[in-house]
């Protein structure tokens, strides 16, 4: 039997380039049985959203608009039930989801973050590992939960920070990998999405 296609959703907030590394890899089979069902931002002025249209991906816009946090997920998780979502990417989102949202989707919301979590949660990790002096950092891919970038490590990455590093220059080694790495999460997420609704013989 066919194995059946899920379908993914990716989160955005900026530039999109994990987004577009997703994309591809979907498109050249690295990510097997798989689509992209949807783009969504919630920055109206997000460079990857002109990136996912142009490759033929739906792409919708979800501002805030100063409601609550729960109001606004609440629209985000009936766009995403609207469209059979099977797993949600977070790739630069830019926004701490509700309960609501990770209840509705719970072991099956990515995200992936520049530094080897546990260390350097939260925002500018690059920096805070050249701040701290950390001889390696790197990207990691993790589940979300209620804790900030605390969920279960899914997959990680190590990049060596070099003598003279500034925030730029990790940063954008660190991007090289998190390209590689979001994919073969992604894998191993549907792997075990596809053994846990696989009928025993
Ligand atoms: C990446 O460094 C990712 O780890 C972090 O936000 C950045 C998003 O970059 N969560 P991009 O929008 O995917 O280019």
């Amino acid at each position: 039997m066919a194995a059946t296609i899920k379908r993914i959703a990716i989160l955005i907030s900026g530039r999109g380039s994990n987004m577009v590394a997703l994309i591809e890899a979907i498109q050249k089979r690295e990510i097997s049985n798989a689509e992209v069902a949807a783009v969504i931002s919630d920055q109206r002025d997000a460079p990857g959203l002109l990136k996912a249209a142009a490759a033929g991906i739906e792409t919708l816009l979800i501002e805030r608009r100063r409601r609550s946090r729960e109001e606004h997920d609440s629209e985000v998780v009936a766009a995403l039930k609207t469209r059979d979502v099977d797993l949600v990417c977070l790739a630069g989102y830019m926004r701490v989801l509700s309960s609501e949202f990770i209840n509705a989707y719970r072991g099956r919301i990515l995200n992936i973050h520049p530094s080897l979590l546990p260390s350097f949660r939260g925002l500018n990790a690059p920096q805070q590992a050249l701040e701290n002096g950390a001889k390696i950092s790197g990207c990691t891919v993790h589940f979300v939960d209620e804790t900030l970038d605390g969920g279960p490590i899914i997959a990680q990455r190590e990049v060596p920070v070099r003598e003279g590093d500034t925030t730029e220059s990790l940063s954008a080694r660190i991007l090289i990998e998190e390209h590689r790495l979001y994919p073969e999460a992604v894998n191993i997420v549907l792997g075990q999405l596809a053994e846990a609704t696989s009928c025993p013989p």
